[in-house]
């Protein structure tokens, strides 16, 4: 339970996954990543908004060379469920022809932001384009989506923290939980 310091800490139910948990998983996933991607240089494309924190921590413990960018998608609005229409906003701007893309993101739910980022990145060029979710839903998929990299699979619980919101608010709390549900009810 997060204690009394946490400013939303009568919004949170159970954490999911600690600071340390989350840390540890960061950790090996930089090191997968690094692995397959050694020798070659990657373009590092990071969804905002709930992937910034993710992000951070995954970039510094990369061991490969890597330009950093960023993509606009959102589909939830300010509810607990996908709205299904994907709107794309900012789209990367460098030049990605025969670059290795790989796109950060915090969660994968029914798949579609996904599904239209990559196709979207994939359209210009890129020699390769993988990606990387802190965490995975695979419970709620709608459309046939796999990520090349999963930090955890979780169920079918709205999370929040480390990056992930409700309505713009918990995105800064250090480890993931389920929202209670008076938080949004
Ligand atoms: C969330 C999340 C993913 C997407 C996953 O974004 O960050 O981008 O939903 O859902 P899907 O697999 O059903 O498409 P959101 O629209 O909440 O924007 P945000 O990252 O700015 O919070």
């Amino acid at each position: 339970m997060p204690d009394d310091s946490c400013p939303w800490k009568n919004d949170i139910g159970d954490v999911l996954l600690t600071e340390g948990q989350i840390r540890q998983r960061v950790q090996e996933l930089a090191a997968e990543v690094s692995a397959d991607y050694a020798g070659q240089h990657l373009v590092l494309v990071v969804a905002l908004k709930g992937a910034v924190v993710f992000a951070a921590d995954l970039m510094r413990a990369l061991q490969v060379p890597l330009c950093l960018d960023f993509v606009a998608a959102s589909s939830y609005g300010s509810g607990t469920v996908s709205s299904g229409e994907v709107r794309v906003g900012y789209e990367t701007c460098g030049d990605l022809k025969g670059r290795h893309v790989l796109v950060v993101e915090d969660i994968v739910d029914s798949g579609r932001t996904l599904s239209v980022l990559v196709a979207s990145l994939r359209s210009r060029g890129a020699a390769s384009v993988k990606t990387c979710c802190l965490l995975d839903k695979p419970s709620r998929r709608a459309v046939d989506f796999r990520p090349e990299y999963v930090g955890f699979e979780i169920p079918d619980h709205f999370v929040v923290g480390y990056g992930l919101d409700y309505a713009e608010r918990y995105r800064s709390l250090p480890f993931v939980a389920v929202l209670r549900p008076e938080a949004y009810q």
